[in-house]
């Protein structure tokens, strides 16, 4: 029965009474912790989601029990995105959270529009079954674990307090245990086999006990204080708190410094306070995906605090491997932790909406940021400024110490040459990770105190045990963007060298470089439409970012008119009718492309225009919430034999309604700064995704960490382009090893989500050349990966989806990309659809199975608004990729 037919059968009279409705088996899945609603409404988080019959009366209380246990907390409101039904949300977390038992649900008391009372109705809600792990599997869930276990930062340990002492009970506190996250929201959300939370990775472990009573507590999903008996028959068990402090983030809305975002809640104080005065030592673990305000540990005298971030399925048996020691702690902060957020220059230019509603994904207001920071971003800013941060770049602690001794060993004009030689000084095995540091003489360009050129981590040292390293690093890697020049130098003048641990790392020695070397002539291409006053260390106070211009523009409902850029002509041998001399390859069949790819664009040159618009436009799908929920696929053309061709996303699994693995969130895998992990990590979620049938997965998303409110955070790696980009381009290499194609995104400058599809970033080219197009390019240096997805944003007066200079210029031309461009979802709501076409992206999504979208593409090629060859160009570039990985 169609969803029309079965409304229509329902009672929805006047005089009927309304009737609440199951949305499929109610299960409650208490690992999923947001759950697929909490993009759509934050309150929705944790909620079993049922469906009214008729419109409802939100003023009329009705009363909820599940096993007579009073729900005090629902929300009754109509869903605009699901066709106006009202819907009942019913908090359960903390209260459904045991496997396959059924809990009776009962509700009364609502009352509809008409003045209708419902019936009582009573429902079975039932936990999820337990999945046991699969040996089919066991060597990608062992990557997931190791990954989950090497992004762990260890940023406090008074006095060694970890690891903890095996056999004792472990006194949880926190709505952290029910609320214990695995994963982002959104595009980077997982979709793992089974999870498995720290709570019950203690009940399984053979060391260590959970304190019961305290989770049976936390039952109420709050961070309450327990009262005096119980806190004290916790301490009877071991004198040891650890607190769990959580936070959800992900796609379609940003964080805000909000108490519960950025700082702490007053309950989350309030508990703090308490555990740090009642127990002799209290830990915290942060299982949040974004950089939060870290005060209290002074505040409170915590002794050991654990970055866990979102470690995927295995996150829970992760932190548990770290707490017993059973792994020693390798994880760096792929971002600066400021003291406060205000510290950070990008706060003034970000929408943050503590005193403001928070503008969605969707939202249709225009908003402009800009980016006064300019190259100061992250450690950039706070090692020049001298600003000190909480938790600086590159840190991390250990169970043990290791020395590292670096010499440079010259520079002859293309590389950097050092030996490195790292020590195992302590007594127990572990892993370090050496971070090479150079600070760029000032000259005719200001330059950041120091950037990072080069990582490495160990392998796992024994005690006393080295390892050497000879290291080379590039010309081009040392080199700064002038934009009077148009080109990437390398300035002369003494380089410093830094090796060490962290961004704090000690000088080791410098070379010079007598003349100016030119590494790269380009031509600027993205260029501000007005010029921008940047933060400058020789004017700090005048040049600190005010914020005035950025915000919503009032009055703006269009991108229009984009700023005018270069034309690029087709570079193919296409033309406009068709097809050129070297295309007359007579009839040419998708295996003919599949043995040589050079055919491919003969391929699409026998393709109608209307065949041509059809692939240029992807065949809308589940989108997530249906179906087997992959995000789009090529339409296949009758007559040319083409494959069927699926993409999803996953940036840490295979985001599909099918259950896969489930990595540890993108900044957790960086943060393990272990560039062959990354690359396992892409091949696992390769193999699992070929499994499945998806020759692509839209991964990995790796967008510079500008704010740390940015919604998507943890899906993305790091503030630094060159750590982003070496760990985004190896993860590539993986996933493209295991014959699955990957995507990388999203150019460029997608630093928000507050109305992201109407929020331009206006960046000096500098800095999108030294920061946020780096990102892609060191990535794109490590492995070319199959596609690039373009952005919501506009960047400089232009979408980023229509922007020739972005897509033609910097992308193909002067960085060789050479697999096809697509759009981010639905992008053609803010920018035009024969635009995007002529700029050279490829392939429009989600589109549709109509004309709605293709008949755009038509008309653009009839009126002279998108040369025929362009679009076969285009196409070219899509049946390529699928004749590689199809
Ligand atoms: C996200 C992309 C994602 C796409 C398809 C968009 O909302 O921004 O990262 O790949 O959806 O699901």
């Amino acid at each position: 029965m169609g969803m029309e037919e079965f409304f229509a059968q329902l009672p929805r009279g006047k005089e009927d009474k309304p009737l609440l409705l199951e949305m499929g088996p109610s299960v409650y899945d208490f690992h999923d912790i947001d759950g697929l609603y909490f993009m759509l409404d934050r309150n929705l988080s944790g909620c079993l989601i049922m469906m009214w019959a008729k419109p409802m009366n939100p003023e009329a209380a009705g009363r909820i029990t599940l096993d007579g246990k009073e729900i005090p907390r629902y929300v009754i409101k109509p869903m605009a995105e699901m066709g106006g039904m009202w819907i009942l949300g019913i908090p359960l977390r903390g209260m459904v959270t045991e496997y396959s038992r059924e809990y009776k649900l009962h509700v009364e008391g609502f009352e509809d529009t008409d003045g209708n009372e419902m019936n009582p109705q009573d429902f079975v809600v039932k936990g999820i079954d337990k999945t046991e792990p699969d040996a089919k599997y066991e060597e990608h869930e062992k990557i997931a674990r190791q990954a989950a276990a090497e992004g762990i930062v260890l940023l406090e340990n008074k006095n060694g307090i970890l690891p903890v002492k095996e056999g004792i009970t472990l006194n949880l506190f926190g709505k952290g245990i029910h609320q214990f996250r695995n994963g982002a929201v959104g595009a980077g959300k997982i979709s793992p086999r089974y999870s498995v939370n720290l709570a019950e990775a203690i009940r399984e472990s053979e060391c260590f006990s959970l304190n019961e009573e305290l989770a049976e507590f936390y039952s109420c999903d709050e961070d309450e204080i327990p009262d005096g008996e119980i806190l004290k028959r916790a301490k009877e068990k071991s004198n040891l708190a650890v607190m769990l402090l959580t936070r959800a983030a992900g796609e379609n809305m940003d964080l805000s410094t909000a108490k519960g975002e950025y700082y702490l809640s007053e309950k989350e104080e309030a508990l703090l306070n308490t555990l740090a005065k009642e127990f002799e030592h209290t830990v915290v673990i942060l299982n949040v995906g974004y950089p939060i305000d870290v005060s209290f540990v002074t505040r409170y005298g915590i002794d050991a605090l654990l970055y866990s971030g979102f470690g995927g399925m295995l996150g829970g048996p992760a932190i548990l491997d770290v707490l017993s020691g059973k792994v020693n702690p390798s994880g760096k902060l792929p971002d600066t932790w400021a003291k406060d957020y205000f510290d950070i220059p990008a706060s003034r230019n970000f929408y943050d909406c503590v005193d403001k509603p928070r503008l969605n994904a969707e939202c249709d207001t225009y908003l402009d940021t800009y980016y006064e920071e300019d190259i100061y971003v992250g450690y950039r800013y706070f090692t020049t400024f001298s600003k000190k941060a909480a938790y600086p770049f590159g840190f991390g602690l250990s169970y043990t110490t290791f020395t590292v001794d670096a010499q440079v060993m010259g520079f002859d004009g293309e590389e950097l040459r050092l030996q490195v030689k790292v020590k195992n000084t302590g007594n127990v095995p572990g892993k370090e990770v050496v971070q090479v540091y150079a600070g760029k003489p000032d000259g005719k360009l200001e330059k950041p105190e120091r950037e990072l050129i080069y990582f490495e981590k160990t392998r796992e040292l024994g005690p006393c045990e080295e390892q050497e390293f000879q290291i080379t690093v590039p010309a081009k890697h040392l080199s700064s963007y002038s934009e009077k020049a148009a080109a990437y130098i390398v300035e002369a003048g003494t380089y410093n060298v830094y090796v060490g641990n962290s961004v704090e790392a000690p000088a080791c020695g410098n070379f010079k470089v007598p003349e100016e070397l030119l590494v790269k002539q380009v031509v600027n291409r993205m260029v501000p439409p007005e010029e921008i006053r940047v933060l400058s260390k020789y004017a700090p106070k005048e040049t600190w970012p005010g914020g005035e211009k950025s915000g919503v523009c009032e009055g703006k409902t269009t991108f229009k008119p984009y700023t005018l850029r270069q034309e690029y002509p087709v570079a193919r041998t296409a033309d406009s009718k068709g097809g050129s001399d070297t295309l007359q390859q007579g009839h040419v069949t998708f295996e003919d492309v599949r043995k040589d790819l050079s055919k491919a664009e003969a391929f699409a040159a026998q393709m109608s225009i209307e065949e041509l618009a059809r692939v240029s436009v992807c065949g809308s799908a589940g989108w997530g919430m249906e179906g087997i929920g992959e995000a789009g696929h090529v339409v296949g053309i009758e007559g040319y034999d083409m494959p069927e061709f699926l993409v999803s996303d996953g940036n840490s699994g295979v985001n599909l309604n099918v259950k896969n693995i489930g990595m540890p969130s993108g900044v957790t895998l960086c943060a393990s700064f272990n560039k062959e992990l990354s690359e396992q990590v892409g091949r696992v979620i390769g193999e699992e995704a070929k499994e499945l049938g998806m020759p692509m997965i839209l991964a990995p998303a790796f967008n510079i960490h500008r704010n740390p409110l940015n919604g998507r955070q943890p899906e993305y790696f790091s503030e630094d382009p060159y750590l982003a980009g070496m760990m985004a381009g190896y993860y590539c290499r993986g996933m493209e090893g295991a014959e699955v194609a990957s995507c990388i995104k999203h150019l460029i400058a997608n630093n928000c989500e507050s109305s992201r599809k109407r929020n331009q970033s206006i960046v000096t080219e500098r800095a999108i050349r030294e920061i946020y197009f780096r990102a892609f390019e060191i990535a794109m240096e490590v492995h070319m990966p199959a596609a690039v997805m373009t952005a919501y944003n506009a960047c400089n007066g232009q979408p980023t989806s229509t922007d020739a200079d972005l897509i033609l210029g910097l992308l193909r031309e002067e960085n060789g990309f050479d697999g096809f461009v697509m759009t981010d979802w639905t992008s053609y709501d803010t920018a035009d659809i024969v635009e995007m076409v002529q700029a050279g992206n490829c392939w429009i999504t989600p589109g549709s199975l109509d004309d709605t979208f293709t008949a755009q593409i038509v008309e653009g090629v009839k009126d002279g608004r998108i040369e025929k060859a362009r679009l076969i160009e285009n196409v070219a570039w899509i049946i390529r990729v699928m004749a590689k990985f199809a």
